[in-house]
């Protein structure tokens, strides 16, 4: 008698998202998707390049994770770089500015009512995208 496994019955509502699928699919910059609903937080995946509108979002803090390329984030008090693999968070309310010199994929969790030039509406603001 043949043991069960987790092969055994695929359930397509669990089906797995994949960041690199997501990703690859996106050709607009600044334009996130997101991936995945945890409580009422978005974990979505963004490609940037150039400068993002400088705002702030008084209402959260902002978390970002680089995925390839660098992120700049100029704060009023500061810059910071970002490669790969490193994380970072923008306090609520702290005016920020993301820029990218090349291609630069992310990956953003942050509530799901979070727009991504916060306080400041721009031509690159993005709608809420559900990959
Ligand atoms: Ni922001």
């Amino acid at each position: 008698m043949r043991s069960p496994s987790c092969h055994d019955r695929p359930v397509p509502h669990f089906d797995p998202r994949n960041i690199d699928a997501v990703l690859s699919g996106l050709n607009e910059h600044w334009s996130p998707r997101t991936v995945a609903v945890v409580n009422d937080y978005d974990v979505r995946v963004v490609k940037v390049q150039g400068e993002l509108t400088r705002h702030s979002h008084p209402e959260t803090d902002e978390f970002f994770l680089v995925l390839s390329g660098h992120l700049r984030i100029r704060m009023d008090d500061g810059e910071v770089t970002l490669r790969p693999g490193d994380t970072f968070v923008v306090p609520r309310g702290r005016a920020h500015q993301p820029c990218a010199e090349t291609e630069t994929a992310l990956l953003l969790f942050e509530p799901s009512e979070t727009v991504n030039t916060g306080d400041t509406p721009s031509s690159l603001t993005a709608p809420r995208t559900v990959a």
